[in-house]
């Protein structure tokens, strides 16, 4: 009897490794977060590609911690919402939305990652997990050099 029950112990805790591949969060109701800034790629800009559009960041409570210290506290979520940018006589408007990109600060989860959890969710569906398990080609190779502002890029603005 105890070997059977040390055996179904040792048979969770494998399935509990197996399934720690960590996953973030999607980011309900970032729309009512602080707005740290917005921006605007237009073709011929090198991040067309992947980014074109127009892109609002937002931050939770804690992100904005992060921006007005130097390094951003566990918990901290920023979000990058990216629209189409629709061309209407001489406005741009937003248009539909490409993709809710996200950073999640947890550093033991997503300590290969400089403690930030990746995901982009495609259309801003919850069920469209973009990016996955390749988060480090995909995003964090890019943000590693921001080492300085954890990874970040945006500053905020007044
Ligand atoms: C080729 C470089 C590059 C890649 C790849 C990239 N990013 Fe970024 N990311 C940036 C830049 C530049 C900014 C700053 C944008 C601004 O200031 O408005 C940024 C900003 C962000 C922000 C806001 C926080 C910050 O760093 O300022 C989030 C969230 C984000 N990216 C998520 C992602 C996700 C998720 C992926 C992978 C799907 C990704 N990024 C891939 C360059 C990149």
């Amino acid at each position: 009897m105890k070997a059977l029950v040390l055996s179904l112990l040792c048979a969770t805790a494998a399935t509990t490794v197996q399934a720690a591949d960590p996953q973030v969060p999607y980011p309900q109701g970032y729309r009512e977060w602080h707005h740290v800034k917005s921006m605007v790629i237009e073709e011929g800009h090198p991040l067309f590609g992947a980014f074109g559009g127009i892109h609002h960041l937002y931050a939770n409570d804690k992100a904005m911690k992060g921006y007005r210290g130097e390094s951003f506290p566990e918990g901290s979520v920023i979000i990058f919402d990216l629209l189409e940018a629709v061309r209407d006589g001489n406005a741009v408007t937003e248009g539909a939305r490409k993709v809710v990109g996200v950073m999640h600060k947890d550093s033991k989860k997503f300590k290969a990652t400089g403690g930030w959890g990746f995901e982009g969710f495609g259309g801003g569906d919850p069920a469209k997990r973009v990016v996955a398990t390749n988060a480090a080609s995909a995003c964090f190779a890019c943000h590693q050099p921001q080492k300085a502002q954890d990874y970040t890029f945006s500053r905020l603005r007044d």
